[in-house]
């Protein structure tokens, strides 16, 4: 930190996310230079403040006790962003806020320890309007000296959530929580299309699926319970038997109305498999035992 309070930082890549992520970095008037393959790109955060550098090189150089932020497309993007100026990088706090998967970013972290440099990684929870505002947070894994440092600029973002020492624990909690949303998501495209296929208008189906939802949502802890406690058996009240009866009427009901069930049938031979493994009197829930391989 400057003797300011004010953190200088160096980013790289500014997509829609990059952009958002220097905005609020200059509003809290931390000093950004900025570089991105697309110079016209850079034009935009300029006139906020930003200085812009042509190279990565000279964004490195601009300012070497400066915090490298990288926020590019993939993994693949980033190396091949930071590889010709893998020298450059000793000493230096590189924090990666592209998304990926946590080999992907123990991979990176042993990469740039072996150039000398601390490496932070990000996982970010938020789309670009909702940066600087406090619906965005932000996982963070890897090196504790960096995110130490980096906080108040990372602050700026959202909520910070630093997980630890492991790099990959930020990229595991993002991706976990996106499994959760694509699944909601399976459900809710599902249930619009079935609806659909009888004239019914999704706004007037909204409401019922809305509560639905909410109601079933409120299981989620249980749900915990019962995989921390590994007791899929004590009070169950809906057993995965009568499930897994029912659920084959959800991939019939959508073929009778000219609707693929392909998003959701995949549900059906775990269901089979737990009820013929003995479980027949447990919850659904015990279908995470057959995930483990
Ligand atoms: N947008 C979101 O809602 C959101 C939410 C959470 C996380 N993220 C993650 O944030 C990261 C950036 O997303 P974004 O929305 O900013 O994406 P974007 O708007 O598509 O921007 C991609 C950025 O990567 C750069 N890039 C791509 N390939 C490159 C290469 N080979 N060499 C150099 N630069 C390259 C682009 O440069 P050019 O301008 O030259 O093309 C641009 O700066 C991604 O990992 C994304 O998954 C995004």
């Amino acid at each position: 930190m400057s003797e300011h309070g004010k953190t200088p930082v160096t980013v790289l890549g500014l997509g829609a996310m990059g952009t958002a992520l220097v905005e609020a970095l200059l509003t809290a008037g931390h000093p950004v230079t900025v570089w991105n393959r697309t110079a016209s790109r850079t034009e935009a955060v300029a006139a906020k403040g930003a200085s812009v550098a042509s190279t990565v090189s000279e964004a490195l150089a601009a300012d070497t006790n400066a915090i490298v932020i990288a926020c590019l497309l993939d993994y693949d993007s980033v190396h091949e962003v930071l590889d010709p100026v893998a020298a450059e990088l000793a000493g230096r706090q590189l924090i990666n806020l592209t998304n990926g998967t946590p080999g992907q970013a123990r991979e990176m972290n042993a990469w740039a320890e072996e150039l000398g440099a601390a490496y932070l990684d990000g996982g970010i929870m938020a789309v670009p309007p909702m940066i600087g505002t406090p619906a965005a947070f932000i996982f963070y894994s890897g090196s504790g000296t960096v995110f130490g440092r980096a906080r108040t600029a990372l602050e700026t973002f959202g909520g910070v959530n630093y997980l630890g020492a492991d790099p990959g624990l930020a990229p595991l909690h993002d991706i976990a929580l996106l499994s959760g949303m694509y699944g909601y998501f399976v459900g809710v495209i599902q249930a619009y299309a079935l609806v659909g296929s009888a004239g019914v208008k999704a706004r007037e189906f909204a409401p019922l699926l809305r509560g639905w939802l909410d109601a079933m949502g409120g299981f989620l802890e249980r749900s915990a319970e019962q995989i921390d406690d590994g007791d899929y058996v004590t009070d169950v009240v809906s057993n995965i038997e009568m499930q897994a009866a029912a659920f084959p009427n959800l991939a019939k009901a959508a073929a009778d109305q000219g609707i693929s069930a392909e998003l959701l049938t995949p549900l059906q031979p775990l269901m089979d498999k737990r009820v013929a493994d003995g479980h027949g009197a447990e919850d659904l829930i015990g279908v995470i035992e057959l995930l483990k391989k």
